[in-house]
């Protein structure tokens, strides 16, 4: 696989201290409360499984699956529900956790839907965001890095379902996807 890297932008140590801060920072905000933190897979999955040991206050999770992407490296704009919450919105305080907000179709299409089930309040944290490639009117309440606008994988992120267990983030050579 690091043969088809071309540089690291976020080594895990880099990566380990700024989740810790998103975990601090999450849990002074919704001290007091039960927030429930919604991982959209399954680029999230790395990101989540970090961030809610970051966070020292009670919290619950759930996962949904969504589809956007398939093997390509652009959004298609169709976002379609592959699996759905288990658990009743009405009255929680939900945080949506994100690999990366690119052209932010995919989470405002999600926070719209989830709202529609009358949760207390919705939030977004994302580790990446390329906000230069923002298509939908969204923003994130967390985030990690703003990331320039190149195609990473790695700490869950994948290209055509590969490279998500590398432990750190990188720039895909673009021959990778362009052949
Ligand atoms: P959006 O709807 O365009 O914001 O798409 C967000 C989703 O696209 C993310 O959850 C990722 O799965 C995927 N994505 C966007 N940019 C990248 C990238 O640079 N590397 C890997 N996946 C990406
Ligand atoms: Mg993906």
């Amino acid at each position: 696989m690091k043969e088809d890297i071309q540089s690291i932008l976020y080594s895990p140590e880099v990566l380990a201290e700024k989740v810790r801060q998103m975990g601090q920072k999450i849990s002074h905000d919704y001290a007091g409360k039960n927030p429930l933190l919604v991982s959209v897979l399954k680029g999230s999955v790395v990101f989540m499984s970090d961030l809610m040991r970051a966070i020292d206050i009670p919290c619950q999770i759930d996962f949904m699956m969504v589809s956007s992407y398939g093997a390509g490296v652009k959004t298609s704009g169709v976002v379609k529900i592959m699996k759905d919450l288990d658990t009743p919105l009405e009255g929680r305080d939900l945080i949506i956790v994100e690999d990366i907000l690119d052209s932010g179709k995919t989470l405002h299409y999600l926070k719209g839907m989830l709202s529609e089930r009358h949760p207390n309040s919705i939030r977004i944290a994302t580790l990446l965001d390329k906000p230069e490639r923002r298509e939908a009117p969204i923003t994130a309440d967390y985030v990690g890095f703003v990331v320039p606008d190149q195609f990473i994988v790695g700490y869950g992120l994948d290209y055509a379902e590969k490279y998500r267990n590398l432990p750190y983030i990188g720039v895909l050579k673009p021959e990778v996807y362009e052949k």
